[in-house]
């Protein structure tokens, strides 16, 4: 699949282009906790404006409901951007209104002007189409070409993402392409081998996932607050662990499947198990199969870690979405810790598939460049690695 470029949209020089980012960071009232999305949309932004375009930046901002609400402004990410490419750059306090327009009409060349959060207006992510289209259309006024960098929104039907590529001539950023790129040389033909590690809270949202990648990797590594379903699958007692009793005995399938089709679904043997779920609760190591009632398990245990470590470091490919434990707290972070540093100490290629376990690479001060790829992408790099057609991608296609 290719997809069109930057260098199709031809000389940049005065065109206004509009150019989708994702900037859905993670704020603590004004304060941007991660702004890896923001880091990552700046090569294009760069690109651009060194080219002498006039660049005008559409994102998102949490999920408001098609109004203005303060908390879920992209000024404080404007600035962000602003401090980070080390130039002024102009905010517009409404998106397709008069603000937004004095803006562009305002900007020279290689100017960057952030148009406030899309989805203050209801069009963006209607679901009727005609009514996403208009506002496309609005959005489409303001420029002259559109570049889709948010590669965290491609799996997105909304109006800043996919309407608007029909409308004004579309290419893809190079965020789009190298995301595209590395999730597909993980997904497709990869060197084997091919170590999948999944973790987080829920296995609900992982199903698709588990599902098209038992037919691909040789094993499945399962942590994180999904593998206490997996684990009362096999029959275990999980305490005051996360559970979902209804996807019990989907799991159940998926552990039938595996064995009969010879791939490997690696489970912890044993649990960090915490007393309450908090930074300083009482906690020790059990075997997975012994949890104590009304105790929780926050983190795969030393035996795990080391058994997961083992088989990423002989994997030529390995795959990573959703954190081990709750890392955030420093001493259920081990396994996390433990997983990343061994795609780290891999030679095989890596790919960090966004989302949380990308915040867990920054927050435990991993280094980035030890990883083959991180993706800025939460649900988006899922939808690939289940093998789904993104709109946001198929709509860039040449
Ligand atoms: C994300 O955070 O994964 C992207 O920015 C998409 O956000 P959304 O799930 O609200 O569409």
């Amino acid at each position: 699949m290719a997809l069109k470029t930057i260098d199709s949209l031809g000389d940049l020089s005065r065109q206004r282009v509009l150019v989708r980012a994702d900037l859905n960071v993670p704020l603590d009232g004004q304060r941007i906790t991660d702004d890896g999305r923001v880091r990552a949309s700046l090569p294009t932004i760069e690109r651009l404006a060194g080219a002498g375009a006039k660049v005008i930046v559409m994102a998102h901002l949490g999920r408001p409901k098609g109004q203005p609400e303060a908390k879920y402004s992209l000024q404080p990410v404007a600035a962000r951007l602003a401090e980070l490419l080390g130039r002024p750059v102009e905010f517009a306090g409404d998106t397709v209104g008069p603000l937004a327009q004095a803006a562009v009409a305002a900007a020279g060349d290689g100017d960057v002007v952030v148009l406030e959060n899309v989805r203050f207006n209801p069009g963006e992510t209607s679901k009727e189409d005609s009514e996403r289209q208009a506002f496309a259309a609005e959005l489409a006024a303001l420029g002259d070409a559109f570049v889709s960098d948010g590669f965290g929104v491609v799996h997105r039907k909304q109006a800043s993402v996919y309407d608007i590529a029909q409308i004004l001539p579309a290419a893809a950023g190079g965020l789009v392409l190298a995301e595209v790129e590395a999730l597909s040389r993980a997904t497709t033909n990869p060197a084997r081998p091919y170590v999948v590690v999944l973790g987080g809270s829920k296995v609900s949202d992982k199903l698709g996932v588990i599902g098209n990648l038992m037919e691909k990797a040789d094993a499945l590594l399962i942590g994180g607050g999904m593998v206490f379903t997996f684990l009362a699958a096999k029959g275990y007692a999980v305490g005051a662990s996360l559970l979902e009793e209804d996807q019990i005995d989907t799991v159940k399938g998926y552990l039938d499947r595996a064995s009969a089709e010879g791939v490997e679904i690696v489970l912890p043997t044993d649990i960090v198990v915490a007393e309450k779920f908090d930074r300083d609760a009482a906690h020790y190591d059990v075997a997975a199969d012994q949890i104590p009632e009304s105790w929780m398990g926050l983190d795969i245990g030393p035996d795990s870690r080391q058994a997961f470590a083992a088989k990423i470091r002989d994997a030529r490919t390995i795959v990573w979405n959703g954190p081990m434990g709750v890392f955030e707290f420093p001493v259920f972070a081990a396994g996390t810790r433990d997983v990343a540093q061994a795609m780290i100490d891999s030679a095989g290629f890596s790919v960090v598939g966004g989302g949380d376990s990308a915040a867990a690479v920054r927050i435990l001060g991993l280094p980035e460049a030890g990883f083959g790829h991180i993706s800025t992408g939460g649900g988006a790099s899922l939808e690939l690695l289940e093998g789904k057609v993104l709109p946001g991608i198929a709509v860039l296609e040449a």
